[in-house]
Order: C-alpha cells, then structure tokens, then sequence
C-alpha cells in the first residue's frame, strides 16, 4: 500500500483472512446523537463512529448549545437539551452528510419555541441532493423554510414559525427514505398525536426500522398502521436511556466480507450480526446466494470463498441493502457470468451519481456493463486492465472502498483516498491488515552489480514475474530524444512518462509498437535515463507503471530505489554490490560478447560517475534500504549469488 493525498496504490492481493473490529455505525452515531441532544438527561453514547459525517453532526449539536464531552476512544456524554435547543440562532455547515442535513432541517423546523434563525449550508454537491419532499411536509405542518439557492435543494433558511400540531401529514417515500426518518425524529418535539402518510412506495425501508427502533430506546414509541402509515403519540418525550452502545456500521462491513469471498477467508467482522438493527447484514445474504460461505453470530459474520469454484452471477432487488448494494457491483468482477442489481435509482442522488460512476469505473477495469435507469449490469473482464490515471472516486467514500476488491485482480490506484474519511478513516490501513499482497523481491545497487542478471534468474527459479525498472528510465530517455523534448525540461519529460505508449514485458520492450530492446541500451540512452531519473516528477509519472508488474504470483523487481520507494512493502530486499572495478571488467566482457568494442578504464570512470550521480541526486538516491540484506558480489559466481537471494527470500516466508 502506497500513499500519497492524490492517490493510494494498491497491490494485486492474493488472498484475504483475519478479524476487523468495525467501526460504529454511521446511521446509529447519527440518530444517537441527535436524539441524545433532543432528550431529557445526560445519555453516555458508546461505540460512536468518529468520521466526517458524524463530527458533522457533532459539531452543530454543539453550535446549538448542546453539551459533549469526549470520556475515551468513541465515548461522549451527550448533556440532553430537553427538546429545545439553547442557541436559537446559528449556521451549520453539514458538509455532504445527507443524515444530518435532512434529520436537523426537521428538528429545527418543528423544534420548541417560537423564535429561531437557522442557515443549514453544506459542499455544492449537497445542493444537488433534493430535499423538497421534506420541506414540503414541513411546511404543511407550519414550519418556515425558504430554499437559498434552486426550490428543492439546500442550503436553507428555517424562520420562527408557529406549528400547527397533530393531524395527518404525507410525505414521499421513494426518493430517499431519510425524509420520512427526519419527520418522525422531529414529530416528537411537537406534543401533538401526528400520523405520517408514505406516498409511493417506500425505498430503503430498513433504514426506517433504525429510526423506529432508536426513537423507541429514547422513550417514544411510534405506532404503524399498515406499511405506510405512522402514528406519533401525543405527549411523546425523548428520555436518556442512559447508556446507547453503538453497533458496528452494516455498510462498512460489506468491503470486508466481500474482501472474504474473493480472497478465500475467513474473514470475520465484529460489530454486527443478527441481531443487528441495520438492514445491510442482509448483504451477507445476497453473497451467500454467489456461494459464498456465510456464517454468522449475534454481532459478528464469517465469509469465505465458496467451498468449490467461483463466486456465481446473481440478480437481485436492491431495494432494501442500497449502500451495501454498490459493494455486490465490485464483487461482480470475480463471479462467473454477468449480475444485475435492480431498484437503485436511489443511488442517482448520493454524494454522487452512484449509477454512473460506478458503470464508468467498472468500464476501466475491463468489465461490459449496462447502465440503465435504475439497474446495472455487469459482465466480468475477461482479462483486468488498470487505468493509469487511476480509478475515480468522485468525492464519494463507498466508491473508493468498493473499487478497493478491484485489487484481487490487478493492482489499482484509487483516487483521492482520503475520501473514506466520510464514514471510515482508517479503511485501506484495515484492509491492508487483512489482505495478502503479491510478494516482491526487490534488488537494488549500483550500474553493472550484477542486479538485471541476479534478479532475471531469480524470477526464473521462482517462476515470478521479472521487472528491469532501468528500462523503463531508459524508454522514456529514448521517448524523449524522439519527440524532441530536452532531458532537462522536467514538466515536458514527466508528460512523455506519463504517456509513454510502451508494451513492455519480460521479453520485449516496445515503444510505439517497435521494438526497442538494443536502442535503450546505448552508451547516450544510458547516460540520459541517468540524467532524467534525477528528476521527481518524472520519477513519479512511471511509479504506478512500475508498480502494475507486480503480478501474482510474484514479483523479482531490480533497480536503485525498489526496496525503497516503489515496493517499499517489498518482503525481501536486497541490495547488491561490486568493487567498482569487479563491476567494470564484467560490463567490458558483455560489451565483448556483444561485438561492442570497449575500453575498460573508461568503463571504470563512466560507472563511478553514474555511481556519483544516482547516489548523490535528491529524488530516491541509491542508498540500502532499511532493513534489507546486502550482498557484495565482487567473489561472489552467478550461481552462489541467486542461492543466497532464494535462501533470504524463502526465509521471509
Ligand atoms: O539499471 P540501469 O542501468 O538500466 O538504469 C538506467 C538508469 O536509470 C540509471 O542511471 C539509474 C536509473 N534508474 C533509477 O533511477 N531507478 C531505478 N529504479 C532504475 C534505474
């Protein structure tokens, strides 16, 4: 796993198993915290997750007067506000959280107390998120909200109002299920019987049961009447249970188990189970019908891959699982034939449009999809490709967490990693616990130590595959010179690294379709990969090229900075070293051998300069990687020195 803020790689796995202790759940912590603030008495929440979405939440409640105090790792006191909240003038920036966002507009809209002065603002992609239908049941209940940008959408401006309490109100259901999950939260606060009305089906149902089921740990009990009808008793008052432990997050849980089924398990999660109150658990059902195995405990689930073959194609109501849903569409990519999962409109309108990004994403990875209104389709690659420009994230936390599977593959760059933070800070540092990297052997040192010759055998023996990363310098050295761009002009060599329309594998090194093996071999092609493998951008244009070699079942990889910088994580590295004049006379003898004519002192004064060179230049010089094993090769036969790197490899298991 390598990170940067732009980007996170990540190595093809090889297989995943162990024990992730989930994070808490989004839509719990939410809701938690909303209804502990509303209630009367202190509530102790346990378990809160600790990301984007729920310091949103966090961070308003207190803005509105509400008392928090952190006691340990996930544990606040939350000082119950009694149902009016003290500051009755203030404005919350919510970020892309649409639970907090929908469920604060109705409680500030229905909320105690005449006077108030509310302004909910978030991200611009929020201002695409619709949120009329609630507004619109709001209003008829007497509430003042005015839309600031386009009618329909945030931000919002929520005014003193006089609320008409009791009575029938309606609201939409098929849009997205946190309306009906913002009114009844807020219902309470008015002390009046209401009964809700669900227009049109109602999507994503069980997020509702959450909401019954917590607004019942809090004291009120809401009556149903048929599956659409919900009945808010008068004189309902939210009260502290006291202590509100927090169930791992559902959600969260679907990378790892699919993680399980495609990388053989057992991979359990801890946290959630059946006797969870969130409707993603289900999700370990709709892997079960691929053929995974599904075991499960109160609060925990076991998933393995199936007990003979691969993982099947299925088709499936997503109605129900719309978050874990998206996971399925990832996990589709190691089944044998095609999936469709049907009834996720809803996804149009999340932190983004799901639908679409995640047809296009799948795309790049080689997959045929089909994109329909509120279906996908997805045929699995027959072979993996990886985008060099990585894959999209577009903001959204799901997205980048799902193409993480991607990596039982190929190895994928994901794009703007950070954005896990939303719901799931630490996710790729527990994934990268879990699951089993494809294992490289890196060798580094100095021109002409032998390494290129080493590292080829050793592949050999292994069977892995081989990696000459000083051919891909000298390609781009030799792309260069034939666009006419100079090896000094850093931005304008970093764009041919980039592009370089090279194929290039154990046996040929093509550039443009030609091959090229002799012509990077060059006295002046060497002495230019020299000169633009000095330069750091052009060094991190080919980073994620080199890092696609490695492939299972494994990886020999030979260069200055393998052990260092690109397979950092390498298991076994080694560095390789000569007397500079061992170095010199083996250089001259496969110049001979080649026909070349050449003079050995000069070799020896070419191999200190170049030595000087890469051990001197700021970006990744040669130097010895911590912790790696060096070998001085200048006694050393071809033969004694792949024994020993094997032995050393062997040894790192
Ligand atoms: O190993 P080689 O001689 O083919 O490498 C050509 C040039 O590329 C050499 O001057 C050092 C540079 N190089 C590098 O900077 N980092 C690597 N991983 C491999 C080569």
């Amino acid at each position: 796993m390598m990170n940067t803020p732009e980007s996170i790689d990540l190595p093809e796995f090889l297989s995943a198993r162990g024990t992730i202790r989930l994070p808490g759940s989004k839509s719990i912590s939410n809701r938690a915290l909303l209804l502990a603030a509303l209630a009367e008495g202190n509530t102790e929440i346990h378990g809160l997750l600790e990301s984007d979405d729920t310091t949103y939440m966090r961070e308003a409640l207190c803005r509105l007067g509400v008392e928090m105090t952190p006691l340990d790792a996930g544990v606040w006191r939350v000082r119950g506000a009694g149902g009016i909240f003290p500051v009755r003038r203030a404005e919350l920036f919510l970020g892309n959280a649409g639970t907090a966002f929908r469920s604060l507009t109705a409680a500030l809209a229905l909320g105690g107390g005449g006077q108030r002065d509310y302004l909910l603002s978030g991200v611009p992609r929020m201002y695409e998120r619709p949120i009329g239908d609630l507004v619109d049941a709001l209003r008829r209940l007497g509430a003042d909200i005015a839309y600031r940008g386009e009618a329909g959408y945030p931000p919002l401006a929520i005014g003193p109002a006089a609320i008409r309490s009791g009575g029938v109100v309606r609201i939409r259901g098929d849009v997205s299920s946190q309306f009906l999950t913002g009114l009844l939260l807020a219902l309470p606060l008015t002390g009046a019987e209401t009964t809700v009305e669900v227009v049109g089906e109602l999507i994503s149902r069980p997020y509702v049961e959450i909401t019954l089921s917590m607004m019942a740990r809090f004291g009120a009990r809401v009556e149903r009447e048929g599956e659409r009808r919900f009945v808010v008793p008068a004189g309902c008052v939210y009260r502290s249970p006291g202590v509100v432990r927090v169930e791992g997050d559902a959600s969260s849980a679907s990378y790892f188990l699919a993680l399980g089924a495609i990388g053989g398990g057992p991979l359990r999660v801890e946290g959630v189970g059946e006797d969870s109150v969130q409707g993603d658990v289900r999700f370990a059902d709709a892997l079960a019908r691929m053929g995974a195995r599904i075991t499960m405990g109160p609060d925990w689930i076991e998933a393995g891959a199936p007990t003979a073959g691969k993982l099947r194609g299925i088709e499936l109501d997503c109605n129900a699982i719309p978050d874990a849903a998206m996971t399925l569409a990832t996990t589709a990519l190691f089944a044998s034939g095609p999936t469709t999962l049907k009834r996720i409109a809803s996804w149009r309108v999340k932190e983004t449009d799901r639908l679409a990004a995640m047809a296009t994403e799948l795309r790049k990875l080689g997959a045929t999809v089909e994109e329909g209104e509120d279906h996908l389709r997805i045929r699995p690659p027959a072979a993996f490709v990886s985008p060099l420009q990585g894959i999209g994230t577009y903001g959204d936390h799901r997205l980048a967490m799902c193409f993480s599977l991607a990596s039982r593959g190929v190895p994928v760059r994901i794009n703007d990693p950070a954005c896990v933070s939303k719901t799931f800070p630490d996710y790729f540092a527990r994934f990268a616990e879990v699951a089993r990297a494809v294992p490289v052997i890196a060798i580094d040192g100095p021109s002409a130590s032998g390494k290129g010759t080493i590292a080829a055998r050793v592949a050999g023996e292994l069977g892995w595959h081989y990696l000459d990363s000083g051919a891909i310098y000298r390609l781009t050295a030799l792309a260069a010179r034939r666009a006419g761009v100079s090896w000094d002009d850093e931005a304008g060599v970093a764009r041919i690294a980039a592009e370089l329309d090279a194929q290039f594998d154990e046996h040929s090194i093509r550039l443009a379709g030609e091959d090229v093996g002799d012509a990077i071999r060059h006295e002046d092609i060497s002495a230019g990969a020299s000169r633009i493998a000095a330069l750091p951008s052009v060094r991190g244009a080919l980073l994620f090229r080199q890092r696609l070699f490695r492939r299972a079942p494994g990886l020999v990889a030979d260069g200055r900075d393998m052990g260092s910088v690109v397979f950092s994580d390498a298991q076994t590295k080694v560095f390789l070293t000569a007397s500079v004049e061992a170095r010199a006379r083996r250089r001259h003898k496969q110049l001979m051998e080649k026909g070349i004519a050449a003079n050995i002192s000069l070799l020896l004064l070419d191999l200190c300069e170049r030595d000087l060179r890469d051990s001197q230049r700021g970006a990744a010089p040669l130097k010895q990687s911590e912790g790696g094993y060096r070998l001085d090769t200048t006694n050393l036969s071809i033969g004694e020195t792949v024994a020993q790197v094997l032995t050393w490899s062997r040894m790192a298991g």
